[in-house]
């Protein structure tokens, strides 16, 4: 699939630290607002592919529903062995809509 980039939310509809779905183009993904600050990652733990938007947040450190494990939003990588990373999709707030690029 060629890059492309698409469009999930509205920016202002984030809540702040709320753990957000969205699928563009079909995929698992989850977007994290902290103060004017967006991340967004897949939404699926890398363990056994739980949904991580039904997990907690703490900080930067969003945990698994399943079985607990803890990922640094910033990076997408678990704490515990930093080199296992979460995907990251680039994004950008444009026209105050929210915008994924998917490859
Ligand atoms: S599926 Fe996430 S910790 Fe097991």
């Amino acid at each position: 699939m060629a890059e492309e980039w698409v469009e999930t939310a509205a920016f202002e509809a984030l809540k702040d630290g709320r753990l957000t779905p969205v699928f563009p183009k079909g995929l698992p993904a989850l977007l994290i607002r902290k103060g004017n600050d967006l991340y967004a990652l897949e939404n699926r733990c890398r363990h056994m592919g739980c949904p991580l938007a039904a997990g907690t947040l703490d900080g930067y450190t969003l945990q698994c529903p399943c079985h607990d494990w803890r990922f640094d939003i910033r990076d997408g990588g678990l704490l515990a062995a930093p080199e296992i990373k979460l995907k990251l999709y680039p994004a950008e707030v444009r026209g105050g809509k929210v915008f994924l690029r998917i490859s």
